[in-house]
Order: structure tokens, then sequence, then C-alpha cells
């Protein structure tokens, strides 16, 4: 049941600290400090090469995993979207992992894309939320997320637990590869552990949230910019904006704005920023200034420190609590989802049931 929200989605993004405390509780070990996959067998020192294949929401989370799998454990990481993945014929070496990350475990072509891939002698990883799905029983190793069932068509729950498992899965892979020590491991254990916490930190914006949706809801068309891990955040802000509320929405990478979208910046097209403090945040705030300098407006979404150095001048800010970088991407989703959200609301959409999509997408 929907409890005392209006809509599964809203209670699904209320649901994420503790599915995602849920999910974390069988990869870390608290005690030992350690991160553990559900497979200990498994040996990850073998593993030369990262295929990841998935579709949208669920290649958003891929996206953001290339980046660990890079930082923390060297191996080079290939990701496509699934409907591509076998029209480009694929070198497929030994040693090679293919990670597909799936909700459901059923959509068609990232299934297809597991078969594929497995008869082409590559070990299969399926990060799946329906522990009962195809791609859950043909996988070599099944990592679970433990989101519960989501019901809501837009993807928010099962996407911070994916973004959870995988960086579990990143450090173990860092881990067999010997680029991780015990300290640095202590440190990701830490840092995961506190994520719940951080969730239900960026909930607390909510209301902050749904009063500015009438800054977005007038609009034909909204940009989203980030950089970094916060680039598939953007382009996962995107499209849950144009899936629920109807809005044209695209994401792109902060640093390419200049290369051609920037010609669509006028004062009727919101631009998103997602843009945490850190190594990066100065050039992304760079990027957003050049968007404000031929009438743009921003809503910037930042922590505090990030809000006070480059809030002034954006229409709307909203500040998430301060994390460590690796947990932003999960931090940074509940606001993303919100605002769609509470976008969709203000507009009347069936943010449920959006036209013309469905939970499953069980054909290529
Ligand atoms: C977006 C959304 C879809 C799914 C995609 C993959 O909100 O729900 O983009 O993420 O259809 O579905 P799964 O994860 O079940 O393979």
């Amino acid at each position: 049941s929907k409890g005392n929200h209006r809509h599964y989605m809203l209670k699904e993004i209320y649901e994420q600290p503790i599915v995602v405390a849920q999910t974390l509780r069988s990869y870390l070990q608290r005690m030992e400090d350690q991160v553990t996959l559900p497979i200990p067998e498994f040996d990850l020192s073998t593993v030369k090469r990262v295929t990841i294949v998935a579709c949208g929401t669920s290649y958003y989370a891929g996206m953001v995993a290339k980046y660990w799998f890079e930082q923390f454990a060297r191996v080079p990481v290939d990701l496509d979207v699934a409907s591509e993945f076998r029209y480009r014929q694929p070198v497929m070496e030994e040693g090679g992992l293919m990670i597909v990350i799936s909700q459901s475990g059923e959509t068609a072509d990232t299934l297809a894309a597991l078969r594929h891939a497995k008869a082409e002698g590559q070990t299969i990883a399926a990060v799946v939320n329906v522990p009962t799905s195809s791609m859950a029983r043909e996988a070599d190793l099944l990592l679970p997320t433990h989101a519960g069932p989501e019901i809501g068509v837009a993807s928010t729950k099962a996407f911070t637990c994916q973004l959870a498992v995988l960086a579990a899965l990143a450090a173990n892979l860092a881990r067999a590869k010997g680029k991780l020590n015990a300290a640095e491991e202590k440190a990701i254990v830490k840092h995961l552990s506190e994520a719940p916490a951080a969730l239900n930190g960026a909930l607390a914006y909510d209301e902050t949230i749904a009063d500015m949706a009438h800054l977005i809801a007038g609009a034909r068309d909204v940009l989203y910019l980030g950089r970094g891990t916060d680039y598939p955040l953007a382009l996962e802000g995107a499209l849950k904006l144009k899936e629920i509320s109807y809005i044209h929405a695209e994401g792109y990478a902060a640093g390419e704005m200049k290369h051609g979208p920037i010609a669509l910046i006028d004062d009727a097209v919101p631009v998103i920023v997602i843009a945490p403090s850190g190594p990066l945040f100065d050039k992304t705030v760079s990027n957003m200034q050049e968007v404000q300098a031929r009438g743009g407006k921003v809503v910037l979404i930042s922590d505090y420190d990030g809000v006070q150095a480059a809030g002034e001048g954006c229409i709307a800010t909203i500040t998430m609590p301060k994390v460590h970088p690796l947990i932003a991407p999960l931090v940074y989703a509940v606001p993303v989802q919100l605002l769609a959200y509470h976008v969709a609301v203000a507009k009347g959409t069936d943010v449920d049931q959006p036209r013309n999509l469905a939970k499953s997408v069980t054909v290529e």
C-alpha cells in the first residue's frame, strides 16, 4: 500500500534510507571493517576487464559504477546501453566480467546481452532487485539489491540500492586486485554506512523542493548539468523529469555545454546544476556562470559550502548534507527524484503510471 503517501513513487523515495541500509547490511561486515559480497567463493582477482550493460535508470547506475571500478580497482570498464551492446560486435576476451544491472531482471535487451556475453565465455554478475527473475537465474553471480518491490514506474529506490551494491563490488574488486589496503577499505565501509543517515538528511528538503516546483513546471525544456559522477546524476534527473512530467529535459556533462547546448540558453530554459563542493566544484561553477551570463536561470543543488560559494544569482538552491564523494551519487539522487516528482504533481500528470511506459520492458 501507499501508506500515508499520495503516490507509490513518493513512498519509494522515502523508503530509501531503510532499503539502502538493508542492502548494505548484506555487503558490509562492520565488525571487520570489510566489504564482502554474498558470493564468497568467487575470485575477482582474475577479472581483467568489466563490461556494464543496462537500460534507463539502471544504465545510469552503471555509469556511476564505471567511475568507481576504474578509480578504486584500476580495471578498465566498458559501458553500453543494452539495446546497443550486441550490435557493435564487442570484443569479449578471457577474464571479462559482465555486469548486468536491472531492477526487474526481465528487461529484454539486458537479458539478451547477458545471454550473448555468456555464450562468448564471459562471467556474468547480475545486480537485480527481483531474486526470482530470469537474470538472477541465468547469472553466474547474483548480487541482489534489497529495495523490496518497486511499484512506481519511475525507478527510485532500486537506483540507490544498485549504487550501494556497485560500490561494494568496486571495493571487492579493488581488494582482489591488490589496490585497496585495510585502512582504505575501512574508510569505504565508514562512508557507505553513513549513506542511510545522509539520505534521511536529503529527504528533509522535500518541502523546500515542493515549494520550488512551480519554477520548473511551466518550462518547455530543462537542462541538467553535472561533472564526474554527477554527470550520470544529471542524465538521471533529466530522464526522471521527462518520464513523469512530460517536460523535455536533457542531461549534459557540464563541460560539454559550450560545445553546443549553450545555444539553447535563455530565460525560459531552467538549468539544474548538480555540484557538491569538492575537487570538481569550481569547474562546474564556471560552466554554471557561463549559463548565467547568457540569462540562464539556474537551480543549484550543492551542500552548504557550495551554496555559500556559488548560490548567489541562482533562482533557487537546494542544500544537501555534506557527504563523502563516494556516497554523493546516492544522496544527490534524492533531490533529483523529488524535483521530478513535485513538478509532475504540480502539472497533474499520473506520477505512478506515466503514459506510454511499462514497469518492465520485455520486448527488444
Ligand atoms: C526510469 C525507468 C526505466 C528503467 C529501465 C530498466 O525511471 O524506470 O528507465 O530503469 O526500463 O529497467 P530494469 O532496471 O528493470 O532493467
